[in-house]
């Protein structure tokens, strides 16, 4: 065939991505595979001939949101109707083929498990067989899809599917299944091929990542960690600091009970593993975080972060709150607020609780009112945002290691990239510097959610 004949097969497609940094790296190893079958990315949605939305369950608002979207993409088959528009993600996970009676005129849907049969599900969309649902199958394990097709210095890795915790509110157990870690060797292979590549950090991804090899065996019986880690999580971060060219290892999300003390001394010990890390607190309540079986106290929670911080004292903290869940008293809200005042984090994802379909708490009156739960979550945004500007307001005069990421998207002119606390600092180009460098940056000024200052030298 002429090569530069269009082939009719060949599509051009759009994806959206909701949910969590899970969700964006299934999109990036997603776009790879069809981009590797030939297909190319349209410039916009409109231009698409194929359009995926890969959609979260976690929250309701982020269910109605993709539920939306994909209403007014299929409405758009009306002019276009050879269009294919498809659901992927925890939402099919989730709902399997009801979720075509929420979405009539869906082409495909495919869940977590599955992505990698994407390709040859569009084939049979584009043939006329849809729908085509497919979700897991019991007789198959859960696959990873690995690829990645944007450039740029950070990538993801997964490292560990599904999640056992079982808090009262949530939905990713059902959405997302029993836990799986991968191979250490897989994932080493994995990020060898994305430091070759170029990638220079990468953050290992796990819905309770300090999980990693608990129910499976991930690492041979006779491997022998140079640092005499004995865990699974520390050997891997040992072994993926250790891969030619990785500068920067990070890993998410935390849990009190993983911040063990070996997990402590390997975050002091290894050059590579940055001091920072999310630890989602949920609550400052007892009763509540009792509630959730979120399965540690507040004291433990305390003791975690005071092991962490007497290994690596300048290490950041980021956190999740959920305001208002059921029973949740304003004196109770109180204590959240002070706590996360006494831990002094440099960031929180503050959400309003939502009542999950199959999760416990759904079974109980969501007695919080609407507005009461609106108050509470500006509240706790109002403190955090005072607390992040103050983190940005100590940075001034201070030299910083920048992992580069490109022109900031705020001011084309600038720079951006991230320190090892995971700040972000905007500077000036400089002649030679690029993407993937890493550079001390002198802070000049502080923003409220970002730092500026000029270029020193190159920082390797
Ligand atoms: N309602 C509100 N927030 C939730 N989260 C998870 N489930 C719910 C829910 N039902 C939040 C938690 C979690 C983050 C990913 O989403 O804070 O850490
Ligand atoms: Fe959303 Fe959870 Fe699925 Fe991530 S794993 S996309 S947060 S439901």
């Amino acid at each position: 065939m002429n090569a530069s004949a269009p082939r009719p097969d060949l599509m051009r497609f759009f994806l959206k991505t909701y949910g969590c940094q899970m969700n964006e790296r299934d999109s990036e190893a997603v776009e790879a595979v069809l981009l590797e079958c030939g297909h190319r990315r349209a410039d916009c949605e409109n231009d698409a001939d194929l359009v995926l939305v890969n959609t979260c369950s976690v929250r309701g608002k982020a269910e109605d949101k993709a539920l939306g979207k994909l209403g007014l993409l299929v409405a758009t088959k009306r002019e276009k109707p050879e269009r294919i528009i498809g659901a992927l993600g925890c939402m099919v996970q989730r709902l399997g083929s009801s979720l075509l009676d929420r979405v009539p005129g869906l082409d495909l849907a495919v869940g977590t498990h599955r992505l990698v049969r994407l390709p040859e599900i569009v084939e049979q969309a584009a043939r006329g067989d849809g729908p085509v649902v497919v979700v897991d199958e019991a007789e198959r394990p859960a696959e990873v899809l690995s690829g990645r097709a944007r450039r740029g210095p950070s990538a993801f890795v997964t490292i560990l599917l599904g999640c056992e915790r079982r808090c009262t509110y949530c939905i990713v157990p059902a959405v997302r299944g029993r836990e799986w870690s991968r191979p250490g060797a897989d994932v080493i292979e994995e990020v060898s091929r994305l430091a070759a590549g170029g990638v220079r950090e990468v953050t290992l991804l796990g819905q309770s990542v300090m999980a990693y090899g608990r129910r499976n065996e991930v690492w041979p019986g006779n491997y022998t960690s140079g640092r005499g880690y004995r865990e699974p999580l520390t050997r891997l971060l040992e072994a993926v600091g250790a891969v030619d060219g990785i500068e920067r290892v990070r890993f998410t999300s935390g849990h009190p009970s993983g911040c063990t003390p070996e997990l402590a001394r390997a975050m002091a010990e290894i050059p590579e593993v940055c001091q920072h890390l999310h630890l989602p607190l949920q609550s400052g309540s007892d009763r509540i975080l009792e509630k959730m079986k979120r399965g540690y106290s507040v004291r433990d929670y305390r003791l975690a972060v005071e092991r962490l911080r007497e290994a690596v004292p300048d290490m950041a903290l980021t956190t999740d709150i959920i305001v208002g869940f059921p029973t949740e008293t304003g004196a109770e809200f109180e204590m959240t607020r002070r706590f996360c005042a006494e831990i002094g984090f440099d960031n929180a994802f503050i959400f309003k609780y939502s009542p999950r379909p199959d999760t416990p708490a759904a079974g109980w009156t969501d007695d919080v009112p609407a507005q009461e739960k609106i108050r509470r979550n500006q509240v706790l945004l109002e403190d955090q945002n005072a607390r992040c500007a103050a983190v940005y307001r100590s940075m001034p005069g201070t030299v910083v290691k920048v992992l580069v990421s490109g022109l900031s998207a705020r001011n084309r002119a600038r720079w951006t990239g991230r320190t090892r606390t995971n700040r972000i600092v905007v500077f000036e180009p400089a002649v030679g510097v690029k993407a993937g460098d890493t550079v001390r940056v002198r802070i000049e000024k502080a923003m409220p959610q970002s730092a500026f200052g000029v270029i020193e030298r190159a920082a390797k």
